[in-house]
């Protein structure tokens, strides 16, 4: 084809796909078969089967266990307050057998759209569905309208799609703008929080979201790198990382990846306010809940497991809720095998009295 053609400009322009060079495109926006799973049912299927997710895509977790946990049946309320692909809502949905009403949130106002465009495809419009971007901190307020909630599901933390997009810049394995929001309208950049941030705090941080053993020197360093001039990127936070760890005795490859994993998560549950508003949801949880109502919270990782667990047995001690899990449940050894995110999860329910 002649590239120099020019165009007519009656003809509706043509949307290239972003070039890449080789065979097999590496990056986010270059899986365009990956993006298109409607069309390209092989690729993706053959990704999955590998143990990797398809850019654009979330494997939700502990679906069947999920399922157990709060017995869906056609004609109830409930809600699902992490969104995301939508994958654990369509399961939801598909128990309701076209009967009842399901509420959705999600803060992320660039997933929030195109998961319900997906959804609406799959024949599941506002006639069942209700899907709002709201901060799930903010559960009382659809009660107005919902009633109380037979059952709840809440999916803590991030979906594959916003950490594989580069452009969110969850991730310190792709460059980035170190942004971290899970609303990028609102609020600050962690770029811009850590221009001010003191060392205490930025310490603080690292050990009470992320128990980061070389939070000393990776403070410092963060510090120290700040005079020098803004840090903007992923990739500048991950060299500062790696920098500030390679002097450290018997320090391995692993080690440091596994220190900018945790120091990335310190700093989006920092930008978010994550464990505030889970503690807000989680007091706010049993005013929206019927009696009977039943609640599954997936958590990665012991903060939030910690606040989920603490919650639960005060109120089933102050006999808000019947019974409560006796312990967390970990997804299969074969589903950890097929999906490496599910690794950290623990599932924890409550039954309301
Ligand atoms: C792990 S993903 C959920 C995946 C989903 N269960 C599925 O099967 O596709 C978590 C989602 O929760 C959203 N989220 C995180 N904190 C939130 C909050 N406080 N309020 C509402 N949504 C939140 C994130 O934006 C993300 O889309």
């Amino acid at each position: 084809m002649n590239e120099n053609r020019t165009s007519n400009e009656s003809e509706p322009k043509h949307q290239r796909r972003v070039r890449y060079k080789g065979t097999h495109p590496k990056t986010f926006h270059e899986k365009y078969k990956e993006h298109n799973p409607e069309h390209y049912a092989d690729t993706v299927s053959k990704v999955i089967q590998k143990g990797g997710t398809p850019a654009g895509m979330h494997i939700s977790i502990c679906v069947k266990e999920i399922l157990e946990i709060l017995q869906i049946t056609p004609g109830q309320t409930g809600l699902d307050a992490t969104l995301g692909y939508g994958g654990h809502t369509l399961e939801m949905l598909k128990c309701l057998d076209s009967k009842g009403r399901l509420y959705a949130l999600d803060v992320d106002p660039i997933e929030l759209p195109r998961t319900k465009e997906r959804l609406e495809h799959l024949g599941y419009g506002p006639e069942i569905l209700e899907i709002r971007q709201m901060n799930f901190s903010q559960i009382d307020q659809i009660l107005p309208d919902s009633g109380p909630f037979d059952f709840v599901l809440a999916d803590l933390g991030v979906s594959s799609m916003q950490i594989d997009n580069p452009e969110r810049g969850f991730s310190f394995k792709t460059d980035g703008p170190l942004d971290l929001r899970l609303n990028p309208e609102m609020g600050k950049t962690i770029n811009d929080r850590l221009k001010t941030i003191s060392l205490p705090e930025l310490q603080g941080m690292l050990i009470e979201n992320a128990d980061e053993p070389y939070y000393a020197e990776i403070a410092r360093a963060i510090i120290s790198n700040r005079k020098k001039g803004d840090i903007t990127t992923t990739t500048q936070l991950r060299i500062i990382i790696k920098e500030a760890l390679k002097a450290i005795p018997k320090i391995t490859e692993d080690d440091i990846k596994k220190s900018c994993q945790r120091c990335f998560q310190a700093l989006r549950i920092d930008i978010n306010d994550e464990f505030e508003v889970l503690d807000t949801f989680l007091e706010k949880l049993p005013t929206v809940l019927s009696s009977g109502g039943r609640v599954a919270i997936l958590t990665f990782h012991s903060g939030e497991d910690r606040r989920v667990k603490k919650s639960f047995k005060q109120f089933l001690n102050e006999g808000i809720y019947s019974e409560i899990a006796p312990d967390p449940i970990r997804p299969s050894s074969e589903e950890c095998h097929a999906n490496s995110r599910a690794r950290c999860a623990k599932l924890r329910w409550a039954i309301k009295a």
